[in-house]
């Protein structure tokens, strides 16, 4: 997608052939930062403190890691250490354990000397994957929005939380693809974005809609609510950060209240899942290890100052202690249907959709 009329993808090798070029998120909306990757520890340090973040960039950056570390040493301790020093960044994201567990499994069988070459190529495949994945589910999404610009006068008004626009992904994203693409289409759409407090992710969902013109507006999480109670919400689409089989959804924190809103209201609540983000091995989202991220994200908070400079002041006093579950899980019961890239289904059909097991 575009950042100021330029074509973008939030991850891609650099032109040396090896390292990995990323956009640091953590400077979003404020300052576009390009960051070089050039070792497995780097990428570890990169998906854990946010540079890259969303489950299926999440995914891909890791298997970039992988490559790195095959670089650096490819021997069976190699790449025995990688896979550990990769899959602790983060919990819960099912990509990432994805990511590792494909690569290791193509690694093994092979000599360290062809190790390196593989997890390059194999890196590119799941960039380009993905990629294709997420237009997919651009395109079935936006079949769901033609249908509902047919039943109103007005613009579509779509509600979203968190951040599963490209900056999550590779490009296009997931729950904003339909967007887009319904864009594409001449389909009238308004956005209303969540902040998403303690990150507030939801300012890079605005920065994203701004740079492709989609009218939207910022709101504060609580006011999701009332907007569907007052009926000016048509749709809520959200992404996920992992699904699992029977339907539960694992997504940032606050994702579950926006469902029982929308439950309430009768306001349809779906849910863009591309393959990559699909636990086929677990049924129920309790077993789900839910991140819990440091205190400081909470009491403090970061922004551009009147004098241009990004800032970070803390909001509670001194000595006050907080709590900072990353995400909730949302029951199927909850859930209108899954956006995924074969199609539009419900969760009890989600198993026949993408299998039983992992891709
Ligand atoms: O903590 P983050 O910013 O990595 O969390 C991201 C989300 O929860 C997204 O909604 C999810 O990864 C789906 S992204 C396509």
């Amino acid at each position: 997608m575009r950042v100021s009329g330029v074509s973008r993808r939030t991850i891609a090798l650099s032109l040396d052939g090896w390292s990995v070029e990323v956009i640091d998120q953590r400077f979003l909306p404020h300052r576009f930062v390009l960051e070089r990757l050039e070792s497995a520890e780097q990428v570890m340090r990169a998906i854990a403190e946010m540079h890259v973040r969303g489950a299926p960039l999440i995914g891909v950056a890791a298997a970039y890691g992988m490559s790195l570390a095959m670089r650096e040493d490819p021997s069976d301790e190699g790449l025995r250490a990688a896979c550990e020093l990769i899959g602790r960044s983060r919990p819960t994201a099912i990509n990432l354990r994805w990511a590792i567990d494909g690569m290791r499994k193509l690694l093994e069988p092979q000599p360290p000397s062809r190790r390196a070459e593989l997890a390059y190529s194999r890196a590119a495949e799941l960039c380009e994957a993905d990629v294709v994945a997420c237009r997919q589910i651009g395109e079935h999404g936006a079949l769901l929005l033609s249908r509902l610009a047919a039943e109103r006068r007005g613009p579509v008004r779509v509600l979203t939380h968190c951040n599963a626009g490209w900056l999550a992904t590779v490009d296009w994203g997931t729950a904003l693809a339909p967007v887009y693409v319904a864009r594409e289409r001449g389909i009238d759409i308004e956005v209303w974005v969540e902040e998403t407090r303690p990150r507030n992710q939801g300012l890079l969902t605005s920065f994203e809609l701004t740079h492709e013109g989609v009218p939207h507006r910022l709101v504060a999480d609580n006011a999701g609510g009332h907007l569907m109670q007052r009926g000016e919400v048509d749709v809520c689409i959200v992404g996920t950060d992992r699904t699992t089989s029977q339907g539960d959804v694992v997504n940032k924190i606050g994702t579950y209240l926006k469902a029982l809103a929308a439950h309430d209201t009768g306001v349809p609540f779906w849910v863009a899942l591309p393959r990559s983000s699909y636990d086929a091995a677990l049924a129920d989202a309790a077993a789900v290890v839910i991140e819990e991220r440091d205190e400081s994200e909470v009491l403090e908070v970061s922004g551009r100052s009147t004098r241009g400079e990004i800032e970070t002041v803390r909001l509670a006093p001194d000595g006050t202690r907080a709590r900072n579950p990353a995400f909730d899980v949302t029951p199927a019961r909850l859930i209108t249907g899954f956006i995924t890239e074969r199609g539009l289904t419900t969760p009890s059909e989600l198993e026949a959709v993408y299998g039983a097991g992992r891709a």
